[in-house]
This record gives structure tokens, sequence and C-alpha cells, in this order.
């Protein structure tokens, strides 16, 4: 996986499928029972690296994915964040005027159980497994920030974000400085590369894109690069579609995620000439398997197999899809030739 986020085309592609650690895995669904709340499964080390390390066994993926979650930052920050169980994500509103309750300089020490996490699985790791740290990107960890909890369309942040770009550019400057220190801290602790998600970017238009998805990253790809030359970072701006190419040249990243809805002719002419992508099966086929999976994956294969790719889903795996399927999965692209 390092060789091909190094500009290498290899086929078959390495694979790991974004979600990996999950509900659709009954050993997933143990180890959270055992920890109690989602968030104390993301602060026990022991646990978090019990479960990043499930998938690793189980299908022999090429990478493993810190287990944690992007909302660790925001609570790092002294957010009050939740987990309701079956309603996802909840948390103590932000208001833009009052920024000052939220306390950068802590953020790491609080965060330490999660580096933590990070040293035990690359010591536990096979050495031919890549390690993959993550954060959310500034503008998706904001609209959960300013909302609360998940929205159909982002409503309330982008509200914010037209109300007063001031207030809302303080926002994103305090997470672009928590992304750079809780990015290098993970590839300090022995993270090979990190992904920064950008799962709402599609919400935005095309200024709020410029200003709120292009520049924070550009921000977070530089200041981590500062510190740590040459660090792996993989982009994944869910639903920038005809915007990826700007969006892979502005912000410096290594390598692009693509979502499923990204045409791969597209992705294959305009971006993957420009960086190795990931990605792009739509992940309802790992609930439907069969016909319909191998269709999928021939697919993305037979476009984006013949320059740099890395083989994963559009989106995270959801818990109904089948662990039958990711085998099949896992066998059909390794099994696979052009
Ligand atoms: O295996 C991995 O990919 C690593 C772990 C990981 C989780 N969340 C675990 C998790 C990663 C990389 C994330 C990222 C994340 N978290 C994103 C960006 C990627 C994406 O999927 O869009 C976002 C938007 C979040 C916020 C979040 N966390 C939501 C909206 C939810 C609820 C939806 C859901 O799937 O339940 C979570 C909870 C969450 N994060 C779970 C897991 C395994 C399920 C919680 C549980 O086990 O009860």
């Amino acid at each position: 996986m390092l060789r091909v986020l190094d500009g290498e085309r290899l086929f078959p592609p390495p694979i790991w499928l974004m979600r990996q650690a999950g509900r659709y895995l009954p050993e997933y669904k143990a180890t959270r029972a055992e920890a109690g709340g989602f968030l104390d499964l993301c602060y026990s080390p022991k646990l978090a690296t019990e479960v990043t390390l499930q998938p690793i066994r189980r299908f022999g993926f090429d990478a493993a994915i810190l287990f944690s979650d992007i909302l660790v930052v925001p609570h790092a920050l002294g957010q009050t964040v939740w987990f309701a169980e079956g309603e996802g994500p909840r948390l103590e509103p932000v208001t833009l005027d009052g920024l000052g309750g939220l306390d950068l300089d802590g953020m790491l020490g609080r965060l330490e159980p999660v580096l933590e996490t990070v040293e035990r699985i690359r010591a536990a790791l096979p050495a031919e497994t890549a390690l993959l740290g993550f954060c959310g990107a500034p503008w998706t960890i904001a609209t959960y920030m300013i909302a609360g909890r998940g929205t159909p369309d982002q409503g309330p942040a982008r509200r914010a974000a037209l109300t007063d770009p001031e207030g809302f550019a303080r926002l994103m400057d305090l997470l672009v400085d928590a992304s750079v220190a809780y990015l290098v801290a993970q590839l300090k602790a022995g993270a090979d590369a990190v992904q920064i998600f950008d799962t709402w970017a599609g919400s935005l238009d095309d200024e709020g894109f410029e200003r709120w998805a292009i520049q924070p990253v550009a921000r977070i790809v530089a200041g981590v690069r500062a510190v740590v030359p040459g660090a792996r970072i993989i982009g994944f701006p869910k639903g920038a579609g005809a915007r990826l190419p700007e969006y892979v040249r502005r912000t410096g990243i290594t390598a692009v995620g693509l979502d499923w809805q990204v045409p791969a002719v597209f992705a294959r002419d305009n971006v993957q000439t420009l960086v190795p992508v990931q990605g792009n099966l739509d992940p309802l086929r790992m609930v439907v398997g069969g016909e319909a999976l191998d269709r999928g994956v021939d697919h993305v294969l037979e476009m984006l197999g013949h320059g740099p790719l890395i083989f994963n889903l559009g989106h995270g795996i959801t818990p109904d899809a089948s662990p039958e399927a990711v085998s099949r999965l896992v066998a059909r692209v390794r099994a696979a030739r052009l």
C-alpha cells in the first residue's frame, strides 16, 4: 500500500475498507459490548487495538486503520460529545462567539490513550500491513460541532458560515491547528499514512468548497509536512465530483479517496493522472453480494487498475454488510488479472 501511495502501480492492487472494524463483524459487537460506551472503546488502548486488528486477522487486509472516531477531536477540545445507542453522535452545540471554551493546549493530553493505541497496533501488526491514522476534515467536524448531530444537508453549519464568516473562520483555524497536532502525533506514534475524512464536502457551493474544504486541508497538509517531511496524506472529499482535480492540486494530498458516485472514467482521466486513487465500490454491493458484488469489483479494476490504485469502498461499510461478501471481495481482487 505504501508503494502505491508513493506512485507505483501494483496489480492486483492493495485493499482495505473504510469502517472495516465495525458492527457487521460479530467479534466487533462482542468487544463493543465489553467496552460499554462507544467513546470508552475509542479511549481504551487495549480494546481499540483489539477491534483494529479483528478485520486484519479475518480478511488479511493490506492496511489497518486506527479504531477511533473523528469526533474525539471536539471531545478532546472540551465539547460535550456522546453516542446515543442507535442514534449516532450527539454534541452540546458550540456557538461561534463561544469558542473560547475550547482548549487546544489540553487536547493532545486527552488524546493520549488514542496515541497509545497507535503504538500498540503498530507493535502488533505484521510488518507488511500498513497502519493508517486519520482525522475528520475541519468542515465535516464543524458540521457536527455546530448542529450537535448529523443533519441531512449540513444546514446549520452552512448557515453559520454564511451568516458569520469571520466567526466560522476562527472555528476552522482552531480545527486546522488541532488536526495538524493530532496527525503529527499519530505519525510519530507509528502511523505510516493518515487519511482526512471530509464526508460532507459535497454540501458546499463553489465559494464554500474553496474556503472551507480546500483551504483548511491545504493548510493541514503543509502544517503536517513542516514537521514530518514527506508525510503521506490521503484526502477523502466525499461528493467533490468534478472538483476533485482542483482539490488534489491545491491541497497537495498524496492520494485521494473516491466516493462511488464519481464516474470511474472521469477519475481515470482527470484524477489518477495526478495522484494515486482509492476506491470506489458502492458499499451497498457489500450488502447484496453475489453477482452484483462481482460486477462492481470488476468495473473498478478494469477502469482504475491500469494506474496506481488502492482498492476500497466509496464510503464506509455498513452494519448490514455480510462478512462473507467481504471475503468474496478480497478473494476476487487478489485473484484478478487484467
Ligand atoms: O474501521 C474504521 O474505519 C475506523 C474507525 C472509524 C469510525 N468512525 C468508527 C465508528 C472511522 C475512520 C470513523 C470516521 C467517522 N466518524 C466519519 C468519517 C467517515 C464516514 O464514515 O463518513 C464520520 C462522519 C464519523 C462520525 C460518526 N461516528 C457517525 C456519523 C457515527 C454514527 C453512524 C454509525 O455508523 O453508527 C459514528 C459512530 C461510529 N464510528 C461507529 C463506528 C464503528 C459505530 C458506533 C457503534 O459501534 O455503536
